[in-house]
């Protein structure tokens, strides 16, 4: 299997990199080697490389950027989507596309299956929204949405990657460092360990499973004052730890409070994802072991 990943300096793409790289063919594409808003490059690059599939983790993930700045949130998150999508159709590839649960306003109190329907809060969620629906336009694909993700380089001790986006990792690196951490009580999350994403969009692909829109994040759900607080117990360092709610925080897009999403749609197309609470302990030895 040839594989094309897109945003591959990202902490998704490193994951995938690192593991699919492990057995497959894969062309890691960085956003100096393919901006996927260029329509023609897309084209170019999936008629020069052939791939099976193509891996999308580029994205634009500056929540609150994002509504400043529109117009970029929707080239990379949307419009620069149905360009892969054309280029997976013309090369016979799978695309596979990652989603996100801000797609949701949280205004529910169980986990989001796959046919909830969206309302986005903000401009990032709306992106992401538009770039799912264009990644229905390959033949074959998989839109897969993860959430609150975390861990994608800290197995290979990639500190760039480390630091990349992820609210766990700079809770993990603070209090590692000695540095306090605040933790919201008020905002629930599944959320998604970047290995465990990677084996389960391989699990997918090698199942040939239905196309479509799953939920890809690990099992269960947790504030995340508890997920902080899992970690801190780990590392023994709980009383650097403060719970706070998020209306202490200003942002300028605005937040859906409770977004844990089900995976059973996942776990029934044989992509079992491990508790949330195994992931953080795994995440965690992981960091261990590459310091
Ligand atoms: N991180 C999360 O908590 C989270 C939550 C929900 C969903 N997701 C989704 O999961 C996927 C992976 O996220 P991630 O955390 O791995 O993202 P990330 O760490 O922010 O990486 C995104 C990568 O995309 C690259 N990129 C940006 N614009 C590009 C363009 N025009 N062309 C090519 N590459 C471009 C970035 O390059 P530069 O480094 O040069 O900017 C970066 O390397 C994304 O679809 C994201 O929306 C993430």
């Amino acid at each position: 299997m040839k594989v094309l990943v897109t945003g591959s300096a990202g902490q998704l793409g490193v994951a995938i990199t690192r593991i699919l790289g492990q057995d497959f063919e894969v062309v890691a594409l960085r956003r100096t080697e393919l901006d996927i808003t260029d329509p023609d490059a897309v084209l170019q690059m999936a008629r020069r490389v052939r791939p099976d599939v193509i891996l999308n983790c580029a994205a634009y993930n500056d929540v609150d950027g994002a509504e400043d700045d529109p117009v970029t949130a929707m080239a990379v998150n949307g419009f620069a989507v149905r360009a892969l999508a054309t280029a997976a159709r013309e090369s016979a590839a799978v695309l596979v596309h990652y989603g996100t649960d801000f797609v949701f306003d949280g205004g529910v109190e169980e986990p989001y299956d796959e046919l909830a329907v969206p309302a986005p809060m903000g401009v990032y969620g709306t992106s992401k929204l538009l770039g799912e629906w264009f990644a229905c336009g390959a033949a074959r694909h998989y839109v897969l949405r993860v959430e609150s993700l975390f861990g994608g380089g800290a197995e290979a001790g990639d500190s760039d990657a480390r630091r990349l986006g992820s609210t766990l990792d700079r809770m993990v690196d603070a209090m590692l460092a000695g540095r306090p951490v605040r933790g919201f009580t008020d905002r629930t999350v599944s959320p998604s360990y970047a290995p465990d994403v990677v084996l389960a969009t391989r699990a997918l692909l090698e199942a040939d499973a239905p196309t479509g829109l799953y939920h890809c994040v690990n099992t269960g759900m947790a504030t995340w004052f508890e997920v902080a607080r899992f970690a801190a117990v780990s590392l023994q360092c709980e009383s650097l730890l403060t719970p706070v709610t998020t209306d202490s925080v200003a942002t300028r897009a605005p937040r859906p409070r409770f977004c844990a999403l089900s995976n059973a749609k996942l776990a029934t197309a044989g992509a079992v994802m491990p508790p949330w609470e195994d992931a953080v302990t795994r995440y965690l030895a992981a960091r261990h072991d590459s310091t």
